[in-house]
């Protein structure tokens, strides 16, 4: 009987501030190993420059250990798929240049991925004795990120359209930029869900966009957030710290109310009840439960992914990978990454 070959993919991921590498077999994940950087955390947000410098001093150990990790060897290895776009020029030039000398030393294919047809693709990640239930096309995408804020209507794996997404800041910038003026850590997304847990999401009401079609904006609240926080401060100049949880709370609502409105509604135009959520900021508790609460109440089947696959990681790279190789999509020594790129490339 003839046995099928086994398709094992090296993802190499470096988009943006993590480098991470992992390795994926017939769709089966056998490793993901991601080295953040912390040195961002001293500048309130990533500096581009620091972080392909850090890509540099991480990607030859990272990918080690992912493929030690793997218990596979280099000749093993079907195809490198590694992140093309978008993201930062600088940090993706690492894992683009690595992937090239992989490629050309062990005559490996590679593979180009797009970042966010990869972050769509992290729900299809199967895990050994893990239950998979992934979602079935046509679904919607919510990808919500630091960079990001988009509802992809997802045809097949590789055919996507994006419907909607932000005019100026993405979600993960409505929290990060919030959380800096009330002087917390970056990225302040985390702790603004922290803090929100112990606060009272109706304290403060703060501006929604009202935006035609299924765009985001989120430049109106955080001038609103800001308005409020400066007025406030002349009448109590301990007003922020009196105040933080239910400034997080109210602030972590109206984020929420905004991106579910526009979810709900292109659900209820499109007729999908297929609904997934991706990117860092679906690690929000509160999205989290209120998408929940939403399916329930429209009927949808909703799809959250692990904690793990949400933040940038290059498993969800090496899934992409695979579905690019049983298509035949390779692509050669030519390749240069793009920082700007459309999710359907
Ligand atoms: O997808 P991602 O890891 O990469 C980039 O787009 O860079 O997303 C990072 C974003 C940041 O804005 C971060 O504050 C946000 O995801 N984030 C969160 C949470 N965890 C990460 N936002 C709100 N609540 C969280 N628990």
């Amino acid at each position: 009987m003839n046995k099928e070959k086994d398709i094992i993919i090296l993802g190499i991921e470096s988009s943006c501030d993590d480098t991470s590498a992992s390795v994926i077999k017939n769709g089966f994940l056998l490793s993901n190993i991601i080295a953040g950087q912390k040195v961002h955390e001293l500048y309130g947000g990533v500096v581009p420059e620091l972080a392909s410098r850090a890509h540099q001093q991480n990607i030859i150990p990272v990918v080690d250990q992912a493929i030690k990790q793997a218990g596979v060897t280099n000749e093993e290895i079907t195809a490198i798929a590694f992140t093309r776009g978008p993201g930062l020029l600088g940090s993706l030039l690492v894992g683009t240049s690595f992937a090239k000398g992989f490629s050309l030393a062990t005559s490996i294919p590679m593979i180009e991925i797009n970042h966010l047809q990869a972050h769509v693709l992290a729900h299809f990640i199967q895990e050994y004795n893990e239950p998979y239930d992934p979602p079935k096309f046509p679904f919607l995408c919510l990808l919500v990120s630091g960079g990001n804020s988009q509802i992809i209507l997802v045809k097949d794996y590789l055919d996507m359209e994006v419907i909607g997404q932000t005019i100026d800041d993405a979600a993960g910038e409505a929290f990060d930029k919030c959380a800096k003026v009330m002087g917390l850590p970056y990225p302040g997304g985390p702790f603004v869900d922290k803090l929100a847990k112990e606060g009272n999401p109706d304290a403060f009401q703060f501006s929604k966009p009202r935006i035609a079609n299924f765009d985001y904006s989120f430049s109106g609240l955080k001038t609103s957030f800001l308005y409020s926080l400066r007025d406030h401060l002349k009448e109590n100049e301990n007003f922020i710290e009196e105040r933080k949880a239910d400034l997080c709370a109210s602030l972590q609502k109206t984020i929420i109310d905004i991106l579910l409105d526009k979810l709900i509604k292109a659900a209820k135009e499109t007729g999908i009840k297929e609904i997934t959520v991706a990117g860092g900021v679906s690690a929000n508790s509160g999205l989290r439960q209120a998408l929940v609460e939403t399916a329930v109440k429209h009927r949808w089947k909703m799809h959250i992914p692990k904690f793990a696959f949400t933040t940038d990681n290059a498993a969800m790279i090496a899934m992409t990978g695979h579905y690019k190789y049983l298509k035949g999509e390779f692509i050669g020594m030519d390749a240069v990454p793009f920082a700007r790129m459309d999710i359907r490339v």
